[in-house]
């Protein structure tokens, strides 16, 4: 072995909505509007995503299932690619995401999958901002990462090509 590296990731936890600041509570308050209208029919757990743009305008969007489950895609990537095609040059500044489960109180934070990870990223990447993460979901804490990159490290992006 050459050497080790430790790479550490930071989260503010928030107790309550409340307790975010103002912009970070509007868009988590869109997210939680938007899971209500998510199309979850197999899954029955219900996402919502809301997008803040530089330019004050905030997407959302929400998971969308499919018979043939994976055809569906989960909320972040709805919501950020809707921004992304309808605003192209505008940069986003945060994401709020939000969850609600018909079958089960949730007991963390809700956290985005792999996938969405890696397309976030890519928007970071693009304008070259980090974007901030404000994941809701659970009766309890809100956790809050700076970037999408805190939330994966060595992401592969348009620099390892
Ligand atoms: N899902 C999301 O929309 N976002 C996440 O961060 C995690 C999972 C969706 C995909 C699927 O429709 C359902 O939640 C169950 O996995």
């Amino acid at each position: 072995m050459l050497k080790k590296i430790i790479i550490s990731s930071e989260f503010e936890i928030y107790n309550s909505i409340n307790e975010l600041n103002a912009s970070d509570k509007k868009l988590l308050k869109q997210a939680i509007k938007a899971a209500e209208r998510a199309y979850a029919p197999y899954s029955n757990f219900y996402v919502g995503a809301a997008v803040l743009l530089a330019n004050g305008t905030i997407v959302t969007g929400n998971n969308q299932e499919n018979a043939a489950y994976p055809s569906g895609l989960c909320a972040e990537r709805v919501a950020i690619f809707h921004a992304a095609s309808q605003f192209p040059k505008t940069k986003i500044i945060a994401i709020a995401i939000s969850a609600k489960s018909m079958h089960k109180t949730l007991k963390s934070a809700l956290s985005p999958c792999g996938a969405c990870r890696q397309a976030m990223s890519e928007y970071e990447s693009k304008f070259n901002s980090p974007i901030k993460l404000i994941m809701g979901g659970s009766k309890k804490e809100i956790y809050v990462s700076r970037s999408v990159a805190n939330l994966l490290p060595l992401a592969f992006t348009n620099k390892s090509l």
